[in-house]
């Protein structure tokens, strides 16, 4: 496998630094993303305390975004007094997306629990379309209500389904509908045997790289907790798996964050 060059550039398009996993060195692993290269890194929210967090964090530090939003296993009854929020938080320069929201079955077996993820999860589809933002979608597990949800209620949305972890075939049908992919860790793992054929499918301008850290650390990280430098790793794999050179490949995916979400050169 072919190393990438040190001076080699990415963007991290979805993680989880403002949670309190990294409450002990947020600050060294920024430090250290952006000595190994990383331009920016997405920082998603998953509840409203986590998203407020998000959107102060991308205020205090210049290399970081943030996407507000609830996560499928954090579902609740929202409200308009939660709408608003979310809009309110739009509102910050630095908030670029709604995200992260979905479904969760994998974790979820109840289902009146999942009939309520589903109802959030089409609220904010319906928020990001009135503020023109895309949404990072989760999918675990519940492909077939996605891709209903997705031709039924999202035809106007546009983002990026993130951590891709269905067939090829699905993959095609999500291309088709517009989506964009996003890439992390498990590519890297040996017992990803469909993810070559699927990283190979998608198109150079809908590829995105992400860590989704702390957690699905890449090869040799596995079991470790992940953070924004390891995306090295899974770019050089996806590099591989479709015969380009590092280089190139950093190059369109840097490219593809800084189009989706608006981000500044
Ligand atoms: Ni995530």
């Amino acid at each position: 496998m072919e190393t990438m060059e040190k001076d080699t550039v990415l963007i991290d398009t979805h993680a989880h630094i403002a949670g309190c996993d990294f409450d002990e060195d947020r600050d060294e692993v920024l430090d250290r993303a952006q000595a190994a290269g990383i331009l920016a890194v997405i920082d998603f929210g998953t509840c409203m305390d986590i998203s407020e967090k998000s959107v102060a964090l991308a205020k205090a530090n210049s290399m970081v975004y943030a996407g507000v939003g609830i996560h499928p296993s954090d579902a609740f009854p929202m409200t308009a007094a939660d709408d608003d929020r979310l809009v309110q938080w739009t509102k910050e320069e630095k908030v670029v997306a709604i995200g992260e929201i979905g479904l969760d079955y994998y974790w979820e077996k109840d289902s009146e629990r999942r009939a309520l993820q589903r109802s959030i999860f089409i609220r904010q589809l319906d928020l990001a379309r009135q503020l023109h933002l895309p949404v990072c979608i989760h999918d675990r597990e519940a492909h077939g209500d996605l891709m209903t949800i997705l031709k039924k209620e999202a035809r106007e949305n546009f983002g990026v389904i993130h951590c891709f972890s269905g067939s090829l075939e699905m993959a095609r049908e999500l291309l088709k509908l517009g989506w964009h992919l996003g890439i992390d860790g498990p590519i890297t793992y040996k017992n990803a045997a469909k993810a070559p054929e699927i990283v190979r499918a998608i198109p150079a301008e809908r590829l995105l790289l992400e860590t989704d850290c702390p957690y699905l650390s890449p090869t040799p990280y596995r079991g470790k907790r992940n953070e924004p430098a390891f995306i090295r790793k899974t770019a050089e794999y996806a590099a591989e798996f479709r015969g380009e050179s590092p280089e190139d490949l950093s190059r369109q995916t840097t490219a593809n964050a800084r189009r989706l979400y608006g981000l500044p050169k």
